[in-house]
């Protein structure tokens, strides 16, 4: 079945390339995403190699001066399908920006790790290309901006847009974005909407408060001095990416000789792991997120408070695997790992990230509970991955009773990552 697998996914990844990267999916997602972009080179990397190098290559290379990896690299010709586009965001009058259009925000930082899976799969080919030498310093520069213009006393990064966390309607924001007396009524465009149905996606309410935001970052040039930023968060998953591509980072610095410079990412990895500590919920048994200008801890259980799982040597582990096989999350009752506790009031079986299972959130939880020994209940978890991808035309999210597909079909990272796990832990 792996073969099968393989010639669906590479289908889906045919499709959405655009020559030096890969769209999420080419009507509701069309530009190239962040995250997206480190999750499909995962998979990518079992297809070619050298593509998934230059997927990773074609983001690196949008970076900012200030060392920001920007959420979405714009395809100018496609500004009229997507809102907000580069007209928006025009970066190309924001001092630090890069020389490609893009946006000013970022996305969790997924991609150290992605270079070293991508990296591993053709150790060769990495080398003829420098392919190590050319994202090392890149993505040193990438941690360094989230250290000197994110990190606060916590030492943890913080978001200032909920876009950043990569969910962007989870409960966590909900009453940061009530707090916000600022919006945007009029003119608020959606042509997300023409590519999903309306009751899979954020409200408009909820994309007022986002054009706002987004509105005024831009206008402070993006430079993240903006004291009184309505949205400032914490969020348990970004900072835990980030702990876990320090650990990549200094594999990649190993690679290349460093060892003084590995040795300081294992460092950094041991900080953040430490400051995750402050967003840990004894009471809820998983990560929290904390609202810097309230003060107060964002107390529910999402798949984002879960993600931690991903570090080694957590103080919290056996709490956490009871929280995802127990009653919120229901691992191996439900169809992959919920986006939200299924018994919470808020939560929603089929709107976007209050709910539906999504393949990212279940290939992270997959690769830590392989880690960990767990390794029947990941592959589980795989083969689920793959038979609701081909079973449904590999879909952004699905409803976890169902399983019915919901937001867009031939969603990329649900074809590369559902075919990384097939290849790596045997699944169909
Ligand atoms: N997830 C956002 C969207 O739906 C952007 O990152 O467009």
């Amino acid at each position: 079945m792996t073969a099968t697998m393989r010639a669906a996914a590479t289908r889906v990844l045919e499709r959405n390339w655009r020559g030096t990267y890969t769209v999420p999916a080419g009507g509701l997602y069309p530009h190239q995403w962040s995250w997206d972009s480190a999750f499909i080179a995962v998979g990518l990397r079992h297809i070619s190699p050298r593509r998934a190098q230059i997927e990773l290559d074609s983001l690196l290379s949008a970076q900012w001066h200030d060392g920001r990896l920007p959420q979405i690299v714009f395809n100018r010709e496609r500004d009229d399908d997507y809102s907000p586009g580069g007209d928006f965001w025009r970066s190309e009058t924001i001092p630090e920006s890069s020389a490609v259009s893009t946006a000013g925000l970022v996305q969790p930082p997924n991609h150290a790790l992605a270079v070293l899976l991508v990296h591993e799969a053709d150790p060769a080919e990495s080398r003829r290309r420098r392919f190590l030498q050319r994202a090392y310093p890149r993505l040193v520069a990438w941690h360094h901006y989230l250290r000197s213009r994110r990190t606060g006393p916590s030492g943890l990064a913080r978001i200032v847009h909920p876009w950043e966390s990569g969910m962007d309607n989870s409960p966590y924001w909900d009453a940061p974005l009530a707090a916000m007396t600022e919006t945007i009524v009029d003119d608020v465009p959606r042509p997300d909407l023409q590519h999903a149905d309306a009751s899979h996606r954020p409200s408009n309410a909820e994309y007022g408060k986002y054009l706002y935001l987004a509105g005024r970052y831009r206008d402070h040039d993006c430079d993240d001095l903006d004291a009184l930023s309505p949205y400032q968060l914490e969020d348990p998953a970004f900072n835990a990416l980030w702990a876990r591509s320090e650990l990549a980072l200094a594999d990649i610095a190993a690679v290349l000789g460093d060892d003084a410079s590995a040795a300081e990412h294992r460092e950094n990895a041991e900080q953040i792991a430490h400051a995750l500590e402050s967003l840990w919920d004894e009471g809820l048994g998983c990560f929290v997120a904390r609202d810097l200008l309230s003060g107060r801890l964002q107390r529910f259980r999402t798949v984002s408070g879960l993600v931690p799982l991903l570090l080694p040597d957590l103080a919290h582990t056996d709490a956490l695997l009871q929280t995802l096989r127990g009653e919120h999350f229901a691992l191996g009752q439900v169809a992959l790992v919920p986006s939200h506790d299924l018994t919470a009031p808020t939560f929603d079986t089929a709107r976007y990230w209050r709910g539906p299972s999504w393949f990212n959130t279940a290939w992270l939880v997959a690769e830590a509970l392989d880690e960990r020994g767990h390794g029947s209940e990941a592959r589980a978890l795989a083969e689920q991955m793959s038979s609701l991808a081909l079973t449904h035309d590999f879909p952004e999210y699905v409803d976890p009773h169902t399983g019915a597909p919901r937001g867009t079909l031939d969603f990329s990272w649900t074809a590369a990552l559902s075919l990384d796990l097939s290849i790596r832990l045997g699944a169909r």
